[in-house]
């Protein structure tokens, strides 16, 4: 939530700040604002509400000069989207300008003092108590910014990742952060920080990845610095290689990056996959899991924790887990986990799945259960991310960046992860055959090609979303393997297309939800052959016989629900365990195409954010 972007160098520093910023439009786009230093120390801000595109026509005729600058757009959490509530933030004498993610829990304490002191506020934002903070700590000390840096970040309780501006200091940009992403690309004389390694992959591939509770000075013509918030202690810089390129951050010639993301699942798959599944499907080498047999072979139980789509994806792996390896398996919503005291320790495996690797429920987890004594196992994207750092150990999907809001190739991702876990453990622990696992192995390498067949679904999903453009609610149904599924095929809905979805287990539905169904009311049924088939076609007929239109997701050649559905998506048939990532594919379109009927924004849905960093 929220993206900061800051440049200090020779390059056009605005062209910059701009261009990040539109990459980290993701992260939030209620407002959007850069603070620009001319060499001569003169401080300039603008900003403007709603998305970066309204920034820019705000700046077209404003002084743009600049040595360095901070940029940031924003998910609004304290104060309404405004252009007053948007970011950089001042301090009150127009000295300091500051670019804040994260938010400030204790800001209302420190807002009163800071009023008792005769700080006056202009906005309503948790953000301007920071700066406010530092400037007051600085004039009452006499001291340096930076000290006056570390003395307020001592003093927030909460998490934040900051870029600060001094006016009369074009020289240097103060960076530094806790529980937050900030990330510092290394140029040659020249320095970028953005929330991710995104806006500046282009200008250089150096990346030092900040810690929790660092501060970092940028100071062009010197070395990068990073300073303990504790004291004066200098930290070693840690440069990574970037392995992100330009091309995977553009939309390659797809009106959007959802569409672009949906269709790139074939090969996401792959590079799922790629020296994972080898000897033809006979080997399983998920270094994670082999490099930590001993913990898997003992556990007693594994809970996942995750969030949203992740937490879907969860889900399924409960099912895979369970079913290939006999381990009893919970999966919590990392919010909910945090709070409920749980009961987990050592012997306990806990599995962490995040796309992004910040999501702040799913960290807070985590560190709940490291502290319990649980081996932490996360399954992310974002290399570098904090969620693989804070975990014990883990995989990445290595899906490429995914910048749609609503989550689809990670999703697939997640769970062939899950699945290729599932059967790794089944083989260490002898509870699968080996000519099972040899047959799941050759499947899976097979999946890449059968999303590609899948994907030729695309036209006749196109023109089925016409017909249910104006529909007002849907329900999605499915059991066993596709129950998870169909909560992912109602999530994708709602959040692109604002139209209300429910998933539901399908036998569940009798037990209320069926009292919805009537012609205005659609479901999708999600029924591909598995050992449930006969069951669900009961629940078809349920649907049928209370005048409800049926989109059915079946199974290449069914006979009988076929016959009952209004609309047969049809797809090819695997193995039970590997239906969801097979099923899902039409549901990612069928939503795609109805939030782009109905003229939404699918890329940039209202109210969301791609990287969830506030609870
Ligand atoms: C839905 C979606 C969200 C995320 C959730 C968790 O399309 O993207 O529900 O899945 O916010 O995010 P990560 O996976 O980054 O922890």
């Amino acid at each position: 939530m929220c993206g900061i972007v800051g440049y200090i160098g020779d390059r056009n520093v605005y062209d910059i700040l701009i261009k990040g910023l539109h990459r980290l439009e993701y992260r939030g786009y209620d407002s959007a604002g850069v603070a620009l230093e001319t060499p001569e120390g003169k401080l300039n801000v603008y900003k403007a509400k709603g998305k970066v595109s309204n920034l820019e026509a705000f700046c077209k005729d404003k002084d743009l000069s600049a040595s360095a600058g901070i940029a940031h757009t924003r998910w609004a959490t304290h104060g309404e989207p405004s252009d007053h509530n948007a970011h950089p933030h001042y301090s009150q004498d127009g000295r300091l300008a500051l670019v804040h993610n994260g938010t400030i829990e204790n800001y209302k304490v420190l807002k009163d003092a800071l009023m008792q002191h005769g700080c006056v506020f202009s906005t309503e934002t948790d953000t301007e108590v920071l700066v406010q903070l530092i400037e007051y700590i600085k004039l009452r000390n006499g001291c340096t910014i930076i000290e006056a840096v570390r003395e307020a970040l001592n003093q927030v309780q909460g998490a934040y990742a900051i870029a600060l501006l001094e006016k009369d200091h074009p020289e240097q940009i103060i960076a530094a952060r806790k529980s937050s992403p900030l990330v510092i690309g290394i140029g040659d004389d020249e320095f970028f920080l953005a929330s991710d390694a995104t806006p500046f992959v282009e200008y250089t591939k150096e990346a030092v990845y900040v810690k929790d509770n660092e501060i970092a000075v940028l100071r062009q013509g010197e070395p990068l610095k990073l300073l303990s918030l504790e004291g004066d202690e200098e930290h070693a810089v840690d440069v990574t290689e970037l392995q992100l390129s330009i091309s995977q951050l553009e939309k390659g010639g797809y009106p959007h990056f959802m569409l672009k993301e949906i269709f790139e699942q074939p090969d996401t798959l792959r590079d799922c996959l790629r020296g994972r599944i080898v000897d033809g499907g006979r080997r399983i080498v998920l270094t994670g899991v082999l490099d930590n047999a001993r913990k898997f072979l003992d556990a007693k139980r594994i809970v996942i924790v995750a969030c949203g789509t992740s937490w879907h994806a969860g889900l399924l792996g409960k099912y895979l887990i369970q079913g290939m390896c006999k381990i009893p398996v919970e999966v919590e919503y990392a919010s909910e986990f945090r709070y409920n005291n749980p009961v987990i320790g050592e012997g306990d495996i806990v599995i962490a799945i995040s796309q992004s690797g910040e999501t702040a429920d799913t960290l807070a987890a985590i560190q709940i259960a490291r502290e319990k004594g649980a081996f932490v196992y996360g399954i992310s994207n974002v290399v570098g991310s904090s969620i693989p750092r804070e975990t014990h150990s883990g995989t990445y999907i290595h899906v490429g960046p995914e910048i749609g809001v609503a989550s689809t190739k990670a999703f697939t991702g997640q769970v062939l992860v899950l699945t290729m876990l599932a059967l790794c453990v089944a083989n260490l622990r002898g509870t699968i055959t080996e000519e099972e696992s040899n047959e799941l192995g050759e499947w899976i390498l097979k999946l890449p090609d059968i999303v590609k067949e899948v994907l030729g679904l695309n036209d006749s999903i196109k023109h089925l979303s016409a017909i249910y453009t104006y529909a007002r609610n849907f329900l999605y149904l499915g059991r066993g393997y596709n129950y998870p599924t169909a909560l992912e095929g109602a999530l994708k809905l709602k959040e692109i297309s604002y139209i209300h979805a429910e998933g539901y287990p399908a036998a569940e539905m009798k037990h209320g939800p069926i009292a919805l169904i009537d012609a205005e009311m659609p479901s999708v049924i999600v029924a591909p052959v598995d050992h449930l088939y006969e069951k669900i076609v009961s629940n078809v007929q349920q649907v049928k016989a209370r005048g409800g239109s049926i989109i059915a997701i079946v199974s290449k050649g069914d006979k009988v629900i076929s016959k009952i559905a209004d609309h047969v998506l049809e797809v090819p048939a695997v193995p039970e365990c590997l239906t969801p990532i097979v099923t899902s594919i039409p549901m990612q379109l069928l939503s795609y195409y109805i939030a782009i009927n109905k003229g939404k924004d699918v890329d940039m849905p209202r109210n969301l954010a791609k990287s969830v960093t506030v609870e």
